[in-house]
């Protein structure tokens, strides 16, 4: 696949984009939603955290709707690596900040791979 640069240049406006999907649909919606399942906060909590930190480069944390992975939300994806996480707590949040775009690292608990059908487990789950 050939790729098309859209820019006059080769950089990102931002050096971290993060899009955490805050959707929300009629209760017992069939696929769920990430906002059910307390991105709002979350997504605030993540938005205060990034703010709390220097040394990050230009970094922007948005609200996204529906990003169609509903069944494994609540989901944000973070450019320009395009990773993808499932998250559902403050301590989610904190090891993302923390470890992926403080240290560079993988959450690996955490990651969303493409074909995932299943969220991740987490600690404590069977
Ligand atoms: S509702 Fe969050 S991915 Fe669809």
């Amino acid at each position: 696949m050939n790729r098309v640069l859209t820019t006059m240049d080769d950089s990102f406006f931002y050096d971290i984009h993060i899009f955490c999907c805050v959707n929300q649909r009629v209760a017992g919606h069939p696929r769920g939603d990430c906002a059910s399942r307390g991105s709002i906060d979350l997504h605030a909590y993540l938005k205060e955290r990034v703010k709390s930190l220097a040394g990050l480069g230009r970094v922007r944390v948005n609200q996204a709707g529906c990003l169609d992975r509903c069944e494994l939300g609540p989901v944000l994806v973070i450019y320009p690596q395009g990773t993808w996480y499932h998250y559902r707590s403050r301590d989610d949040i904190d090891e993302i900040v923390s470890r992926h775009l403080q240290e560079g690292q993988l959450v690996t608990r955490l990651v969303l791979r493409h074909d995932a059908s299943r969220p991740p487990v987490q600690a404590g789950q069977a």
